[in-house]
């Protein structure tokens, strides 16, 4: 039995909010958390088959083409049973893409490009085989800064926006801004590495792959090793992290298939720390011009945000920066400008909110910049500026509660009591900083599988991927939910490819997108138990594993009476998709100090409030939230991957130098998540929810380094030598 819907209408049906179980929503803890805590959770790095050979990835030492490589020497060494030098991408693959990630063919691109994968006995023999490579360059050169006259841009047509008549609002204009920002390449440097372990048998391909969008990795991989998509079957059910870069499949991925097949033996890759940084994908650099018309009551009346992003040339993404621009504030009169500019750096691709992480940071400084110029408090220049339907097509928003976000942020961080100058308290100044968050919202298709067994417990089966986001946790809270199950009775099967396909974690849909399939089934399940009692679905009431009808309470397990009850429920975007702008809505609100001698900026207290539809777990969204911001610190105070200017290459790829933020740096951190419901959004009325807090999150952060000691950043991050 199969329920399929189309998200074709506003989902009138609020059967949730009579839901008894008092389980959806909850802030329950990780039911995956006590075996990751024990170690026991199979990363996919720690599959230890019979025979398992180990591969280490070369790296591309220059730009230029490949004339040779020592195979035959690097064969000799102790252990070393195959060089392989061919069929390797250049590359991690993008977004939703069935396609393989182009292969390296006899180019090194940019300085580590994966080019050669040695395999051998053990990981320390391929180890130092792997060092010992010698591979031979014609260096070509190659241009390597996006902002060099030289280098070659594209501007295309589709991702450009002419609304109205910018030049004409900015010149009538009784205030004007016009700045240049400037945001750093970043990395998403996850917990867990990047790694494959493959395995053929008969002629199928069995991967324990740390990846985030199986259904489209197992095209990839298909499409790269020249198989049928279903003689592979890819196994993730525990990822640690991947903030996109584990979106598309990479050259460990490819290179353990190619070696497994042809050493008819099982093969692991794993990428080491500087691997991780240099051969997955980055968030790119980018350059952003923020042009912003307002009227004497800080009325907004034009916008323009003109972006320069790179790419390695031949890539379809490019950093979406003026994404959040389309639809922030109102405003008659807009200009986006997208540029991308072809240089020999680390392939970009989506990492965290690609687009309004680096893109709401830079327009939310401005917003802070403009409202000092006009005398108004930053909050206040905002709430003038609320749009009342998309201000580029006119469409009505699926739900839009930014004003209330920011009353209420503004309330709970008491910046209505904020000090009129900034205060200094020995060494440190005091200041505070907020910004808006915007973020796009999106449902992708999806399925699940939902089994009652004749015990009356539930199964839930997809190949949806838990990131560390809570997917299992709250896949089966919706199930407990829907079924009138204790979560006790509820279990949950993610990351393998034989269960139905999910749209996997990616940009935020994760949770609102397998959640929606799960809820179907379980609709279906609730039919069918009403058509046993005789009663419509919606008289049914189930209940601690009764089903209670007409004052009739009977155990589920005396309704399947011996059988077990399988439903499929399949989700995909309709009508609403095309009809509405479906977006999320936040703010976060800081408090600094800025050290007057050494120019280091440490966090006081940050604060967030954001809306983003029905809360499935309160816990694990407000954890999500936490992550965000604390990106946000990273991306304001100390994240940047450094191109050495002369060949490109990532200088400080390992986390002794690419500096995240530690506890240290973190504040106490509050997160409150405003009530709402979208009608237009999928059965569960949850909108996406991971890259929400990142957005904007350290202009809050570098607004109120300028609130506490005067100086403004552009130029992203706000590193003590640039705050002095
Ligand atoms: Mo996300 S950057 O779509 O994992």
């Amino acid at each position: 039995m199969k329920r399929h819907q189309k998200i074709d209408t506003p989902q009138r049906d609020h059967r949730l909010d009579g839901m008894v179980q008092g389980v959806l929503g909850a802030p329950l803890d990780r039911i995956d958390g006590s075996v990751k805590v024990q170690g026991l959770a199979p990363y996919a790095g720690e599959a230890r088959l019979p025979g398992l050979a180990h591969g280490v990835l070369v790296r591309a030492p220059q730009i230029g083409r490949i004339t040779g490589m020592d195979t035959d020497r690097l064969q000799r060494f102790p252990g070393v049973l195959l060089v392989l030098t061919e069929g390797l991408p250049r590359n991690s693959a993008q977004g939703t893409a069935d396609t393989a990630p182009p292969s390296s063919g006899d180019r090194a691109d940019y300085v580590g490009q994966p080019v050669a994968l040695v395999v051998a006995e053990t990981l320390e023999q391929a180890q130092h085989a792997a060092l010992q490579a010698e591979v031979a360059i014609a260096a070509t050169g190659g241009v390597t800064d996006p902002e060099a006259a030289d280098t070659p841009v594209e501007t295309p047509e589709k991702k450009q926006l002419d609304l109205g008549d910018l030049d004409r609002a900015l010149a009538e204009a009784a205030f004007r801004l016009d700045e240049t920002y400037r945001t750093p390449t970043l990395s998403s440097a996850p917990l867990e590495p990047h790694a494959a372990v493959a395995h053929w048998q008969d002629g199928r391909l069995e991967l324990h792959g740390s990846y985030q969008m199986l259904k489209y990795n197992v095209a990839q991989l298909a499409d790269a090793l020249d198989v049928a998509p279903d003689r592979i079957r890819l196994l993730a059910p525990f990822v640690g992290g991947g903030f996109g870069s584990k979106l598309g499949i990479g050259a460990e991925a490819v290179g353990a298939a190619l070696a497994a097949r042809k050493l008819d033996r099982p093969v692991s890759v794993r990428l080491h720390r500087r691997q991780v940084f240099e051969m997955t994908s980055r968030r790119s650099e980018t350059r952003q011009r923020i042009r912003l018309a307002a009227d004497r009551d800080g009325k907004l009346t034009g916008i323009g945000h003109d972006s320069l992003v790179s790419n390695l040339p031949g890539e379809a993404f490019s950093e979406p920066v003026a994404q959040g621009t389309r639809f922030n504030y109102a405003a008659p009169n807009r200009r986006i400008l997208h540029q991308i500019a072809r240089v020999g750096r680390i392939s970009a691709g989506s990492v965290r909110a690609p687009g309004e992480a680096v893109g709401v940071t830079a327009f939310e400084t401005a917003m802070d910049e403009l409202a000092l110029q006009i005398g108004l408090d930053p909050v206040e220049l905002r709430l003038r500026n609320m749009p009342d339907c998309d201000p580029v097509s006119g469409k009505p928003f699926s739900s839009h509660m930014l004003a209330e976000a920011l009353r209420e942020g503004a309330g709970r961080f008491g910046w209505q009591h904020r000090p009129p100058r900034s205060r200094r308290e020995g060494e440190w100044w005091i200041g505070m900083g907020m910004a808006s968050a915007v973020r796009v919202n999106m449902l992708m298709e999806s399925e699940a599988r939902v089994t009652l067994s004749p015990a009356g417990e539930a199964l839930v089966e997809t190949d949806m991927t838990d990131i560390g986001t809570g997917s299992y946790t709250i896949l089966a809270q919706i199930a407990a939910e829907m079924l009138g199950l204790p979560m006790a009775r509820v279990s949950t099967r993610l990351g393998d490819t034989d269960l139905p396909p999910a749209a996997g974690s990616g940009g935020s849909f994760g949770a609102s997108s397998s959640g929606s399939a799960v809820y179907l089934a379980c609709l279906e399940l609730r039919s069918r138990i009403a058509r046993s009692l005789g009663c419509a679905e919606t008289d049914l009431t189930l209940k601690d594993g009764d089903a209670i009808h007409a004052n009739h309470r009977t155990p589920l397990a005396e309704i399947l009476a011996g059988e077990s009850w399988s439903a499929v429920g399949h989700v995909e975007p309709g009508q609403t998709a095309k009809d509405v702008r479906a977006g999320t809505y936040g703010v976060n609100f800081a408090e600094v100090a800025v050290n007057d001698v050494t120019g280091e900026t440490r966090l006081r207290r940050m604060e967030g409030v954001f809306a983003c539809g029905r809360i499935l777990n309160e816990k694990t969204a407000r954890s999500q939230c936490h992550g965000g911001m604390i990106w946000g610190i990273g991306m304001a105070l100390t994240e940047a991957l450094l191109h050495d200017p002369r060949d490109g290459h990532a200088v400080n790829r390992d986390l002794a130098e690419y500096h995240l933020p530690v506890n240290r740096d973190t504040p106490a951190i509050g997160v409150h998540f405003l009530d709402e419901r979208d009608d237009w959004v999928g059965p569960l009325q949850s909108k996406g929810i991971g890259e929400l807090a990142i957005c904007g999150a350290g202009a809050a952060v570098v607004n109120a380094i300028h609130n506490a000691c005067g100086v403004r950043i552009r130029d992203y991050p706000a590193t003590p030598d640039k705050v002095l």
